[in-house]
């Protein structure tokens, strides 16, 4: 073509198609859809960890005019109830929780019962009314205290994604005695609470018919559905579920949260709309990122090979779910080690099941492991990148099978660069800036590339315009503006000329967006849906009278600036307008699915990698850490959107940097309940505690993971960071502290 192409978005950095409607207000969260005579639920939450409800005394409450129902285990509707075999989208094995079963209490902060009033705050403070008389039994929540009870998971489908640790190989013990070089190391990680600026909240719209439209607050509306219609036996015609924003997720609304119980019950028993919003206390009951205890070993030949590694870990889990997730695998899918032990065990405490959180068990299994290779390094007089490039490798040693793509290599060569990481003096407390030591700090990172199954509707409408759909979430990765780009790109238009719509359970089926698979996922799903519409373009040019399209195979046709085009001649072109106008005045419409490639993909292991570089400045008199800069690179496949990629990276990192030092939900093992749950006691970093952070992403070309060769980046940003920080401070001031996060009293 002699004309440069104006249409051709993937790859550039264009801001989000949602960036003005979330600056300006226009978009609305769940708790902001405002519908006529709304009810206000407010939810009490238990002051004991176990034990049983004896009574309940509701009278103040009810009797307070505007006061509509108090819903207790006592008077819940029968109806709405549960199989216990039902699972959510991520559930672990075990029974689900199910708000107001009966009398007994669980965990601390349980949610006992529902007051639903004609305002908010009369429902509020007619709730500090409910007076409960509790049966106390003595709970446990101490994972350290009961470590003893550990014991193997049970297991269950979603040990697909989360496998357990691989068989041993080779000899251990044996091989790790010898050894000249090693190390061992104990890794104590504090709970960790989603803690997204959106509170957890519903609003049921009721209408006379029964019909329910439900705006809720989660990561898959397709979830929410499921467990509506199965927990209160409604058809699906008669419920619909939209989420079009949220306000941040981390894995917090992959499962369907208890406010959305509350709210259909409520709905459906006084037929009204009902709206239930969790307050930021309540958002420390319903998971968390688990506790957990690892220890590590690793031995090596004096010339840096490392031949024995040993990874355990206990997780908390409640009494009710075995929550997993994949803390030790890491070490031996990374490292070419011939003698290798992993153990994973959970220690059952009266808490609520674990959850998901931003990279689950790979940011906590990555900073016990990664220490433990600074660790190993020192103990060898070698450089920490040095040890990781003596022992890299392009297989998945777990698996005995390569990687899609894996370049990770690149990523140490151009981080370290950027870095100046060559310059560093390996001597801990070498360099001081005024009364601060001041430390470089290095971590691999790794993460999985998935790709699930899902679905999306195309129509390219008479106007030449093309709305694109599926029920998926935007959780704040940028997935409106990317599958707008994949869509646009398809069929050569403008992105100004495509609207694409996710959040609601009419649209076509996806799955909870979570474990960075999102973009895989709907964006190949988008892709095929486009391609079915292009599809039909092509038949429409075929008819149409002298069409040099006579007799042309769809794999010769290419679509660019507004027109059905030969590849091998792009001037002979129809324009997308013209085809649309041959279709007798209706829209083109194509709903199709995409499915991950199980035969391309089966003998090869699908991961994302990162190497991250810090420097971190240790006031040794207050025990202060300050992250002065870092550099994360990632190869993550192909970048569809550089802006939106750099932004989950640098949101990855700052977590990071809040894990490594600020967040952990401080539990009192006394009254088995998290104290600190406000934003005010709950340490996050704030913008004071960020200073210069890099980003470089590695090219990396990979037709396995799938049609377009996207793998991932909501997770990848945060793994390597908090051993990275960790070595840093040891390299800053000599202490190896191994426990998170590292507070200024570990300092001291
Ligand atoms: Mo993520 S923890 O899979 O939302």
């Amino acid at each position: 073509m002699s004309a440069p192409l104006i249409t051709g978005s993937i790859g550039k950095p264009i801001n989000r198609v949602d960036g003005v409607d979330k600056v300006t207000g226009k978009a609305k969260y769940a708790a902001e859809f405002n519908v006529p005579d709304l009810t206000y639920g407010v939810v009490v939450s238990s002051a004991i960890a176990k034990g049983k409800i004896k009574s309940f005394d509701a009278s103040d409450a009810l009797g307070l005019d505007g006061v509509l129902q108090v819903f207790t285990h006592e008077n819940r509707p029968k109806l709405a109830w549960f199989d216990i075999s039902y699972k959510d989208q991520d559930a672990p094995p075990g029974a689900p929780f199910r708000p107001l079963h009966n009398a007994t209490i669980k965990y601390s902060g349980q949610p006992i019962a529902l007051v639903v009033a004609e305002t908010f705050e009369l429902a509020r403070y007619a709730a500090t009314l409910i007076r409960v008389e509790y049966e106390e039994a003595t709970h446990e929540t101490d994972l350290e205290a009961n470590l003893h009870k550990a014991r193997k998971p049970k297991h269950g489908v979603a040990d697909l994604l989360k496998p357990p640790p691989p068989k041993p190989r080779g000899d251990f013990d044996k091989v790790y005695n010898e050894d000249p070089n090693k190390m061992a190391g104990r890794y104590v990680h504090a709970a960790e609470h989603h803690n997204p600026m959106e509170l957890f909240a519903t609003t049921v719209s009721y209408d006379k018919s029964g019909k329910l439209t439900i705006y809720d607050k989660t990561q898959g509306v397709t979830n929410s559905i499921l467990y509506v219609s199965q927990v209160f036996n409604i058809p699906f015609k008669d419920v619909r579920v939209l989420s079009p924003y949220m306000g941040g997720g981390f894995g917090s609304g992959l499962r369907p949260q208890y406010q959305l119980f509350m709210a259909v019950m409520a709905a459906r028993e006084l037929k009204r709309s009902v709206r239930v919003s969790l307050t930021r206390q309540q958002m420390f009951t319903f998971g968390h990122r688990p506790a957990t205890v690892q220890n590590v070993a690793l031995g090596a030949l004096a010339d840096g090979t490392m031949n024995a590694l040993y990874h355990d870990a206990y997780g908390e889990t409640s009494q009710f779910e075995d929550y997993t997730e994949v803390v030790v695998n890491w070490g031996g899918q990374l490292y070419p080690t011939e003698n290798v032990k992993m153990d994973y065990k959970l220690v059952p405490l009266d808490v609520y099941s674990p959850l998901d959180m931003r990279a689950p068990g790979g940011v906590t299994g990555m900073h016990a492991l990664e220490v433990a290779m600074d660790e190993l390094a020192y103990d060898l007089g070698m450089d920490p990148l040095q040890l990781r490039l003596k022992n890299y490798t392009d297989m998945d040693h777990n698996e005995k099978r390569p990687y899609s793509s894996k370049e990770l290599r690149e990523c140490f060569r151009q981080g370290a660069e950027r870095f100046g990481w060559n310059s560093r003096n390996p001597e801990p407390r070498s360099m001081k800036k005024d009364h601060n030591l001041i430390g470089w700090g290095m971590a691999t990172g790794i993460w999985d590339a998935n790709q699930m199954p899902a679905r999306a509707e195309a129509v390219l409408m008479v106007n030449g315009k093309l709305r694109v759909s599926s029920a998926t979430a935007d959780i704040g990765t940028g997935t409106y503006t990317i599958m707008t780009q994949i869509a646009a790109d398809t069929l050569g238009m403008p992105v100004s000329d495509v609207l694409f719509k996710l959040g609601d359970s009419d649209m076509p089926i996806a799955p909870i967006s979570g474990g960075s698979w999102t973009a895989a996922t709907v964006g190949s799903a988008v892709k095929a849906a486009c391609e079915e519409v292009g599809k039909s373009l092509l038949k429409l040019a075929k008819k149409m009278p002298d069409s040099p399209f006579k007799g042309v195979k769809w794999e010769d046709v290419t679509f660019a600036d507004k027109h059905l085009r030969l590849k091998n001649d792009p001037l002979v072109a129809i324009s997308l307008q013209t085809l649309v106008d041959q279709n007798g005045g209706k829209a083109i419409r194509e709903i199709t699915g995409a499915l991950p490639n199980a035969f391309k993909q089966k003998n090869y292991t699908r991961s994302t990698h990162s190497a991250v570089f810090v420097e971190v400045m240790v006031d040794e008199e207050l025990g202060t850490v300050k992250v002065n800069r870092v550099v994360t690179a990632v190869a993550s496949g192909r970048i569809i959107n550089p802006k939106t990629a750099r932004s989950q990276i640098l949101g990855g990192m700052v977590w990071g940097i809040s894990k490594a030092l600020e967040e952990e939900s401080v539990m009192d093992h006394n009254l088995g309940r998290f104290m600190n749950h406000s934003l005010a006691e709950y340490h996050v970093a704030v913008n004071a505690d960020i200073h210069d952070l890099d980003v470089i992403f590695v090219e990396e070309h990979d037709d396995i993971v799938n049609p377009l060769g996207v793998k991932g980046l909501g997770e990848i940003g945060i793994v390597g960071l908090p051993a990275a920080i960790a070595n840093a401070v040891f390299h800053a001031t000599g202490r190896r502290v191994r426990d998170l996060p590292i507070t200024l009293d570990k300092l001291l």
